[in-house]
């Protein structure tokens, strides 16, 4: 396990561009935290990380975003699901068997759903500006 604590967003997203270049195509990372804590703020320098410069943000209503990028990388946020066997409805089982990132917020929320994470990050909010990431593979 690997634990850093940064100061701010931006230190945050650069920790998160770096932690991508571990990552290879199939990979399932699973985001907890709080809300607010900044699982999209890693989502974020993930993206950047592989390249994709354009709009990220949680899928809260939508539950999954596609962003068009070589590897792709799904983006869901499952804060609002209702039931985990929703998640076949959105077609879970093709992003995670997929050759694309797929980045999990609200992980918990999947129930005993096998989402096949391959790396976990927990963000614990330490005060208003500084945040405790740890890292488990
Ligand atoms: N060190 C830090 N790292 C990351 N974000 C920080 C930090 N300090 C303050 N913040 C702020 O915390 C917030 C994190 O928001 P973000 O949307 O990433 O949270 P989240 O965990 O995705 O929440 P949600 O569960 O609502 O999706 C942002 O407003 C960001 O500016
Ligand atoms: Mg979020």
């Amino acid at each position: 396990m690997n634990k850093i604590t940064t100061n701010s967003e931006s230190q945050t997203e650069s920790w998160a561009g770096n932690f991508a270049k571990g990552l290879k195509p199939g990979d399932v990372v699973a985001l907890e935290g709080d809300l607010g804590a900044g699982k999209t703020v890693v989502c974020k320098g993930i993206c950047k990380g592989f390249g994709f410069e354009g709009l990220v943000n949680s899928p809260s209503y939508a539950i999954v975003h596609e962003y068009p990028n070589e590897p792709p990388i799904y983006h869901l946020d499952l804060y609002r699901l209702k039931n985990a066997n929703d998640l076949y409805d959105i077609g879970i089982e093709l992003y995670i068997a997929s050759k694309g990132i797929t980045l999990i917020e609200w992980p918990s929320m999947a129930g005993n759903f096998p989402l096949n994470i391959t790396h976990r990050i927990a963000i614990k909010i330490i005060n208003e500006s500084e945040r405790e990431i740890s890292e488990f593979k």
